[in-house]
């Protein structure tokens, strides 16, 4: 029989560390793993929600909290290459909306980093990943947006190659992670407009405004189109995650589902698109597209992009200047369990 947890080397006990040195499970225990197996396999298969406290495998949690921790990181280091540009911002309604969606990002990487906690591994955990650089967090974020049309582009592009990747993610099997992304796809939705729209006006504009945005797309797309990950090919983690439902399409059928959708846009803009294999394919039904820098990809991914150091130090400093912050809020918390604590006291 084929089943979901099958080839997952959980052993037989609670923790994958600890697998190699418990004793072996008596049979009646071996008996409730198989059978809480089997829940797991089936809930899978019929397409339904796992939940925090429901038995999964230890792969099953580690690649939940391997990707939900790297897309909670995505969006709080995504905040830096936009919000750079809120002081700057031509006119007090772009600011406004860029200040809604750079604080719709850290939102999104609280409900992410709350999903990731209901997995077991807490916040702090996740933030040392990150912080000391062995955590990853989206190749994207790592190039800089030197003009105000960046910022369009970043909405147009980045945001709107980030919903493709992100609608799917609302049917995850993981019920927590399924449930936030719901929110976070609308909110992407916003922001994927506001910088079309942004776009748009640019382009009725001067010459040089068109230029600027032509510049930028020129910039942008092609590492847009590696955001999606490696070729399928080349991803070793799509096949176990699509087996599992976290995943639903692979990168490569994401990919192509972005170019297809981006395509017609760029003519609404009057842009090109940075390509000259770029065309459709009447047979295949899709645009076909050039290749794809990998190196510099991995490259980025691997901590040496235009922008990687920065991005670290800016994340570590402002982490550290909130130190007072979560003192504050600790003590404040402190207090107020005491004071609650004397009062129940008294009334007792
Ligand atoms: N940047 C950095 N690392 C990437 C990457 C990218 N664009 N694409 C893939 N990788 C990494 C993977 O994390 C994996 O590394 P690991 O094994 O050390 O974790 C390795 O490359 C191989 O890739 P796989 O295809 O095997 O990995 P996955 O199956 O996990 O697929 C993914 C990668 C498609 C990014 C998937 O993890 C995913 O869908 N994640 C959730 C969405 C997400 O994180 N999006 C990031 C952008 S969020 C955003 O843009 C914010 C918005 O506000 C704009």
């Amino acid at each position: 029989m084929y089943t979901q947890s099958f080839n997952v080397p959980d052993g037989h006990s609670a923790s994958a560390e600890t697998a190699t040195t418990v004793p072996l499970a008596s049979a009646s225990q071996q008996l409730a793993l198989e059978q809480a197996q089997l829940r797991f396999d089936a809930v899978i298969d019929a397409d339904g929600k796992i939940e925090p406290k429901d038995w999964m495998p230890q792969a099953y949690r580690k690649t939940l909290v391997r990707q939900i921790s790297q897309h909670a990181h995505s969006e709080i280091v995504g905040m830096l290459p936009e919000g750079n540009w809120i002081s700057r911002a031509p006119s007090l309604k772009r600011k406004a909306i860029l200040v809604a969606k750079v604080q719709d990002e850290g939102g999104h990487g609280l409900y992410l980093y709350s999903a990731a906690e209901t997995l077991g591994t807490s916040r702090d955990q996740m933030l040392e990943g990150l912080h000391s650089g062995r955590a990853k967090y989206s190749s994207i974020f790592n190039y800089p947006t030197l003009t105000w049309a960046d910022v369009g582009v970043v909405g147009w592009l980045v945001d709107g190659a980030a919903i493709m990747n992100q609608i799917p993610l609302c049917r995850c099997s993981y019920g927590p992670y399924a449930r936030a992304m719901i929110r976070v796809c609308k909110e992407e939705s916003f922001h994927q407009r506001q910088g079309f729209e942004a776009l748009l006006a640019m382009v009725q504009g001067t010459q040089a405004q068109k230029e600027m945005v032509q510049d930028a797309v020129n910039r942008w797309w092609w590492k847009c189109l590696a955001m999606f990950g490696p070729p399928d090919g080349d991803s070793p983690n799509s096949a176990q995650g699509m087996r599992w439902g976290i995943k639903r399409i692979s990168n490569d059928d994401l990919r192509q589902k972005f170019v297809d959708a981006t395509v017609p846009q760029a003519a609404v803009l009057g842009v090109t698109l940075p390509d000259p294999a770029l065309q459709w394919n009447e047979a295949r039904g899709h645009h076909d597209y050039g290749a794809i820098d990998w190196d510099e990809f991995w490259a980025t991914v691997n901590g040496n992009g235009p922008c990687n150091k920065e991005r670290l130090a800016t994340r570590v400093k402002a982490h550290n200047d909130g130190q007072w912050v979560r003192d504050a809020a600790l003590a404040y918390a402190e207090k107020q369990s005491a004071r609650n604590s004397a009062m129940s006291k008294v009334a007792a």
